[in-house]
């Protein structure tokens, strides 16, 4: 009797280990991708508060801070990823973002900025930007406000004002131009 039991015991351990290998990788899969997307989701709303200022709302990049969706970038070596966001890049206006290094991120939340670097969905994270109102209200651009310029032209010679470099000019307050005195040192 109890050679049967030992039997059925043993039977039952050597069937549970393929079958519990079998359950448990899925499972595993399932949980590393909730891990994921609950990453992602941070880091979309910490790139918005803390990045895109710079590197624009899709990571399209800004000026001289280059894009982050980049697709070169999702197949860069995650330690490099975490040293130049944790550290910053020396001489440049990329900061160190790293507590150690006096930013305002935890190691945990560097992380988080790499894998969304790695695998996170710009056009996702662009709403998410316009989402919590960090979305600059006028898109950055050279060129001035029609309706500044129309009013800089309205003046009889304003048309001269608003030649040459238009910026300045429709910056320049035209109520200047309008009332010499009120150019006049007080
Ligand atoms: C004040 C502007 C600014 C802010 C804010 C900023 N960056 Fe940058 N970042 C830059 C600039 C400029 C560079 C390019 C440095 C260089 O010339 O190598 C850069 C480079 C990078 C690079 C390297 C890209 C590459 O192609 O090698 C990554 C990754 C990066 N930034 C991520 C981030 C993350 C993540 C944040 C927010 C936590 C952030 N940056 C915030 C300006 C900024």
């Amino acid at each position: 009797m109890e050679i049967f039991f030992g039997l059925v015991a043993t039977i039952f351990i050597v069937l549970s280990i393929p079958l519990y290998a079998i359950f448990e990788a899925p499972r595993l899969q399932e949980a590393q991708a909730a891990q994921l997307g609950a990453d992602l989701n941070e880091a979309m709303s910490l790139y918005a508060e803390n990045c895109s200022v710079c590197h624009g709302l899709a990571g399209e990049g800004i000026g001289a801070a280059p894009a982050l969706d980049n697709p070169a970038l999702r197949e860069a070596d995650p330690a490099v990823l975490t040293k130049t966001i944790a550290r910053g890049v020396y001489g440049t206006s990329m900061p160190a973002w790293n507590l150690e290094d006096g930013g305002s991120l935890s190691d945990y939340q560097v992380n988080q900025m790499v894998t969304l670097v790695l695998h996170g969905d710009w056009l996702e994270t662009r709403d998410r930007v316009v989402n919590l109102g960090l979305a600059p209200k006028v898109p950055f651009t050279s060129q001035p406000d029609p309706a500044i310029l129309a009013q800089v032209q309205a003046p009889p010679d304003g048309e001269v004002l608003q030649r040459g470099k238009p910026v300045c000019r429709a910056v320049w307050p035209a109520t200047a131009r309008m009332n010499p005195a009120a150019l006049a040192p007080a």
